[in-house]
């Protein structure tokens, strides 16, 4: 899918805003503080209904109005209508004109990546980022994974609540768990199944880039760090061990075992990135794996995904910033937002939009 237009109404700095795009997407160029972080923002609630920034309905609103609306129009296989309302507090959504009852409707309707600087976390900071990263890739290919995992968080809320009264002797005891663990336990199992199942095409994708970017041989290497030792019967494993870290659990009030502890592991020459690669690795691997996931996308699911990039291949020095702008207009629509305009515009075609004056119109 690509997004043809997009009609802002009271959005952050956007009193009124229309904009179309082509098919290969824009370079959105201005100082500073202009919009441009903005306008990225405004294009992934419509693929997520929610912002990359901030849980905050409210920031999003325009000072002193009461409202916004995000509009877009795709195209791709089929065409799209999307559309965000957001008025005291309360948002709603409408694909083509209906409004949906839950936010499980929206997502995947739009695969949508967006790389940013902060992405040097998704190798240097905590699992939970890793396993979002595998959790949102997972959800935009198979529906059932989005299903399963919403699932299994409301079970393990339930199992934690139990073990964590019992910790602090609100209960005199566990009955009732057992139900939740065999829950846990079935749905647990299928959700690491399904991140085992793309592992290799994972690992084998993101070294690509990886090679792709950077001029050394290094061999990089991404697999699954499950938070228990597992054999081929899964289910059997999980089960095994959840039970032998009881105690444990009653210790610490809280579930110990499971795909909420689970981690990927990427290593580069066998170590572990997370500690020993430099910032500039740590980049340019939090660029492959975004790019990865995009390239991913592309070839399983039957639309190009859109890609949005928010100054994150600013860092990098030309050579790269040159392979790395080929490889993703090679894969869908981009959006590209930098203040180095200038300097990136001569390496690819991509349309410039300048943010700067439209600011406040
Ligand atoms: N709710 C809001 N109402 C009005 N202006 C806002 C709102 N939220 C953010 N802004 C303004 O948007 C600008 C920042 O836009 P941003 O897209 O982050 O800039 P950049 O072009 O540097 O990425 C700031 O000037 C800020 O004051
Ligand atoms: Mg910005």
């Amino acid at each position: 899918m690509y997004l043809e237009k997009i009609v802002l109404e009271n959005f952050r700095n956007y009193t009124e805003k229309s904009l179309s795009f082509d098919k290969s997407g824009s370079f959105l160029c201005g100082k500073n503080g202009c919009g441009k972080t903005n306008l990225l923002e405004s294009i992934y609630i419509l693929s997520y209904g929610k912002s990359f920034r901030t849980m905050n309905l409210d920031e999003l609103v325009m000072l002193s109005k009461d409202f916004f609306r995000i509009k877009g129009s795709f195209n791709g296989a089929v065409k799209k209508k999307i559309e965000f309302r957001c008025s005291v507090d309360k948002k709603k959504i409408f694909i083509n004109g209906v409004e949906i009852s839950n936010l499980k409707e929206l997502i995947g309707t739009i695969a949508l990546i967006f790389l940013s600087l902060n992405d040097i976390n998704l190798i240097s900071g905590e699992p939970s980022l890793r396993r979002r990263f595998l959790d949102s890739l997972l959800s935009l290919l198979f529906p059932d994974y989005l299903a399963d995992l919403l699932d299994y968080r409301r079970v393990l809320r339930q199992r934690n609540k139990i073990l964590y009264l019992r910790k602090i002797g609100r209960r005199d005891s566990t009955a009732g768990i057992e139900g939740w663990t065999e829950e846990l336990i079935q749905i647990g199992s299928r959700i690491i199944k399904k991140r085992l199942s793309i592992m290799k095409d994972l690992n084998k994708c993101v070294s690509f880039y990886y090679t792709l970017f950077s001029p050394e041989k290094d061999k990089l290497s991404v697999g699954y760090s499950p938070s228990f030792q597992f054999n081929e019967n899964i289910d059997e494993s999980f089960n095994d061990s959840i039970r032998k870290r009881r105690d444990e659990e009653l210790e610490k009030g809280m579930t110990l075992t499971g795909p909420h502890r689970d981690d990927l592991l990427i290593t580069i020459n066998e170590l572990p990135m997370r500690k020993f690669a430099s910032e500039g690795e740590q980049r340019t691997c939090a660029i492959s794996l975004k790019i990865a996931k995009a390239s991913f996308l592309k070839n399983k699911r039957k639309d190009d995904p859109i890609l949005l990039i928010d100054e994150a291949v600013a860092e990098l020095d030309i050579i790269r910033t040159e392979k790395v702008l080929n490889s993703i207009t090679e894969i869908g629509q981009c959006f590209i937002a930098t203040t180095k305009c200038e300097m990136l515009r001569n390496m690819t075609s991509l349309k410039k939009i300048d943010i700067e004056n439209e600011k406040g119109k």
